[in-house]
C-alpha cells in the first residue's frame, strides 16, 4: 500500500488526562508530515462504535496543546465488550478507509482492545495514558507527571493551613488499586505517614514516633493515603483519638486528573504519539502492539504482553517509605 493511501485514526478511551491533547495534535501533525490522512474519532470506544468519527484538519487541533483533558473526550464503554458492538466498530473503520488505529488509554481499554484485535485482526499501536501509572510493561503512563504535580500543589497548600492550625492532614489521592499516586507523592511532599495497599503499616508504632514528635513542637502530620486503601476515614479517627491531633481529610478527586500538562508531559505524548506512527507505517503486519518506555527506551510490546500481568511498583521506590508506615 502507498503512503498516500493510508488513514490512520486516534481515539482516547478510558479516564482522560493531561497529555492527551498534545498527543492528538502531535498526531494529526505528524501524519500530514508523513503524507498519511489522519482521523479524529470522538467518544472513545462508544464513539467507534457510533461512527463518531471525521477527518482531520490542522485547525482541530490548533491552539490545544496546553490544555488539560481530551478533545476527543473520553468514555467507558460497556458495549466494546460484546462482540455486535465490535463488529459495528469495525465496519465504521472499514467504510472510513481507516487502516490502523492509535489508541490512548489505560488497562481497561487495552483489555477491550486486545479482544477487537483477536476479533477483526486490526492494526494498532496503543499508548499508555493513566494518571494510575499501573500498566504491565511501561514505566511511564502519559498524565502522570502533571497529576503528581496537581497532587504536590495541594499538599503544599494544605500543609501550610494545617501547620497555622497545628492540625494533621490526611490527603487521599487516587490510582485506583495502585499506591504509586500516593507513594511518590507522599515522598516528594515530606508526608509523615503513607498508606498505600502495596505496604503493611503498623499504627501503633507510628503512633508512638508522632506523638513524641508532638511533644517536641512538631506542629502538623501529613498523611497520604491511596485510594484504594479505603482507609481515609479511619487515618482521620486514628489522628484524632489515638495520636492526639485535631484532623482534617482532603480528597483530592478529579482535581488530580485535570490541569495543563506539564512540559514533561507535552514531551512524552510527542515521544510515544512519534514512535507508534513510525511503527503503523514501517510495518504490513496486523499487529496489536503498545508503546511502552521502559528502562528510558521506547519500546514495543504486544497487547497480550501488557494484559498478561499486574503491575507492580519498583521496589527502590517501595522502599523510599519505608519511614511512612512503621
Ligand atoms: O483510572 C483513572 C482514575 O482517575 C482512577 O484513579 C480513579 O479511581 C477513577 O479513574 C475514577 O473514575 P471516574 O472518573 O469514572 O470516577
Amino acid at each position: 500500500m502507498k503512503k498516500e493511501d493510508i488513514s490512520i485514526g486516534i481515539l482516547t478511551s478510558g479516564g482522560d488526562c493531561a497529555g492527551m491533547n498534545p498527543a492528538i495534535k502531535k498526531f494529526v501533525d505528524y501524519c500530514f508530515d508523513m503524507k498519511v490522512q489522519p482521523y479524529l474519532i470522538y467518544d472513545g470506544l462508544e464513539g467507534l462504535i457510533d461512527g463518531k468519527i471525521k477527518k482531520a484538519k490542522h485547525s482541530d487541533v490548533a491552539g490545544i496543546i496546553h490544555e488539560g483533558g481530551t478533545r476527543l473526550r473520553s468514555s467507558r464503554s460497556k458495549r466494546f465488550f460484546e462482540l455486535k458492538y465490535r463488529k459495528q466498530a469495525y465496519e465504521n473503520l472499514l467504510n472510513y478507509g481507516i487502516d490502523k488505529l492509535v489508541i490512548l488509554g489505560g488497562d481497561g481499554s487495552f483489555r477491550a482492545l486486545k479482544q477487537f484485535h483477536d476479533d477483526f485482526g486490526v492494526s494498532f499501536v496503543g499508548i499508555p495514558a493513566t494518571i494510575d501509572n499501573d500498566i504491565f510493561g511501561t514505566d511511564y503512563c502519559l498524565g502522570v507527571d502533571t497529576a503528581l504535580n496537581m497532587i504536590r500543589f495541594a499538599t503544599d497548600a494544605v500543609r501550610d493551613t494545617s501547620a497555622s492550625f497545628r492540625r494533621g492532614c490526611v490527603i487521599e489521592t487516587m490510582g485506583r488499586n495502585c499506591g504509586y499516586l500516593a507513594l511518590v507523592s507522599a515522598a516528594t511532599c515530606g508526608a509523615e505517614v503513607c498508606i498505600i495497599p502495596e505496604l503493611e503499616y503498623d499504627l501503633d508504632s507510628l503512633c508512638a514516633k508522632l506523638r513524641k514528635q508532638l511533644e517536641e513542637g512538631r506542629l502538623y502530620i501529613v498523611v497520604v493515603v491511596a485510594e484504594g486503601t479505603k482507609k481515609t476515614a479511619k487515618l482521620v479517627k486514628w489522628l484524632e483519638k489515638e495520636v492526639g491531633i485535631e484532623t482534617r481529610a482532603t480528597i483530592l478527586g478529579h482535581t488530580q486528573r485535570g490541569g495543563n500538562p506539564t512540559v514533561y508531559d507535552r514531551l512524552m505524548a510527542t515521544e510515544f504519539v512519534v514512535h507508534a506512527l513510525d511503527k503503523l507505517l514501517s510495518s504490513q503486519a496486523k499487529e496489536g502492539l503498545v508503546v511502552v518506555y521502559k528502562d528510558a527506551l521506547f519500546q514495543f510490546v504486544s497487547i497480550d504482553y501488557v494484559n498478561s500481568q499486574k503491575f507492580q511498583i519498583k521496589q527502590e521506590l517501595l522502599d523510599l517509605a519505608s519511614k511512612m508506615t512503621k
